[in-house]
């Protein structure tokens, strides 16, 4: 079954992506762990509880879940029933949920005690693609999104598939842009899979779940591999993502799934590097059909291009005043290009809104 080897300077670990890897997670508990805690959300634990064997007695931690929880108010809260059930420096906590939870939950772990284990157990497509693994965890506070947080690299990230079948319609297709991301980026065999399979990649099928979810956890393995904090390669994980956050942000994080306004953000960039030379026409196109493939996403209606390149000069991924692009160069290849003409930015967003 696949498994992939994240080594960064913090920690070295496994991804594993396999169907009933839950029911082995007592293996990926150390011997020497204390008392362990598993947060997770009611409907997750409804629905794949059983999935769940730590081969010891757990105190499960409820979080109601939701964007507007996400914040450090919580993980106080959390921290101090912690506290009060027993937890100490040994203790270690499961994530066992969305997106939301394994931030949160890295989050907690990294603070609690100044930071005890984690085990990632991510159950949407989105986080077993992208926050289960790689050590990002935070909250976000009024003022933006993530903007509190920590590195704190997980035990292990143990991916389950099969958790996938629950997955409301809309999720799973959210998550799938980030699928796609991950093909623009860095594979031409993973784009190829969502180009040529979309029927069975939106039937689930179990055997091109498992491909499409390896493929695009190898490359987020590989790339904070080489860089874990985000100085260089890791970058490119953020393609379709500067625009799309703008877009998240200007709609008050209620209109549009974090993968949509990617799928927006990507479309967005390719119209950008059409327009600045870095990709030819005929792979803009190829691209932009690929998106179109898993969208429609929610109407546009109301949303300024203007309004979306104002939003851009306070994005956290601004670095003293500049906007950075990732941009591919062609199916499988991006590269980040900085200080970009703000018109041509504007430009590539009204065509995007179309
Ligand atoms: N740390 C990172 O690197 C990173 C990367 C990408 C996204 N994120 C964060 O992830 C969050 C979004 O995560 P998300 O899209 O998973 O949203 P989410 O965590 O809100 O999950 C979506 C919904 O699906 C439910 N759910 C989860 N698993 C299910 C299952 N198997 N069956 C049925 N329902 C299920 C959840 O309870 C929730 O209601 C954002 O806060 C984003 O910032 C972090
Ligand atoms: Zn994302």
């Amino acid at each position: 079954m696949p498994c992939f080897v994240v080594a960064t300077p913090q920690r070295t670990y496994e991804a594993v992506v396999e169907r009933g890897v839950l029911a082995r997670a007592a293996e990926f508990v150390p011997a020497r762990a204390g008392r362990l805690f598993v947060l997770t959300t009611e409907d997750v634990w409804r629905l794949h509880g059983a999935r769940l064997r730590l081969g010891r007695d757990a105190e499960m931690l409820f979080f109601p879940g939701g964007e507007e929880r996400k914040r450090l108010a919580e993980v106080e809260t959390l921290a101090e029933e912690m506290v009060v059930r027993g937890g100490d420096r040994s203790s270690l906590l499961v994530a066992f949920g969305g997106g939301i939870v394994n931030d949160l939950g890295g989050f907690l772990a990294a603070v609690f005690m100044r930071g005890i284990p984690v085990i990632q157990a991510p159950t949407t497509l989105l986080a077993q693609v992208d926050a289960g693994v790689g050590g990002k965890t935070g909250v976000n506070l009024v003022a933006g999104k993530n903007l509190v947080g920590a590195f704190h690299q997980p035990l292990a990230a143990l991916i389950d598939p099969s958790v996938l079948e629950t997955l409301p319609e809309r999720e799973y297709r959210a998550g799938l842009f980030e699928v796609l991301k991950c093909g623009i980026i860095r594979s031409p065999a993973l784009f190829a899979l969502l180009v040529e399979r979309r029927d069975q990649v939106l039937a689930r099928a179990p055997d091109i779940l498992e491909q499409m979810i390896a493929a695009s956890v190898r490359i987020k393995a590989e790339v904070v591999s080489a860089d874990e904090r985000e100085s260089g390669l890791r970058r490119i994980l953020n393609f379709g993502h500067t625009i799309g956050h703008a877009l998240e942000a200007e709609t008050g994080y209620a209109r549009f799934l974090h993968g949509e306004a990617v799928g927006f953000g990507m479309r967005a960039a390719v119209h950008l590097a059409e327009r600045t030379g870095c990709l030819p026409s005929g792979e803009a196109a190829e691209i932009r059909r690929a998106i179109d493939l898993y969208g429609p996403i929610p109407p546009l209606e109301g949303v300024a291009a203007e309004a979306l390149a104002r939003r851009l000069r306070s994005d956290k991924k601004t670095i003293q005043g500049r906007v950075h692009f990732v941009l591919p160069e062609r199916i499988g290849q991006v590269r980040v290009v900085p200080d970009i003409d703000e018109a041509l930015v504007r430009a590539a967003i009204a065509e995007a809104l179309g």
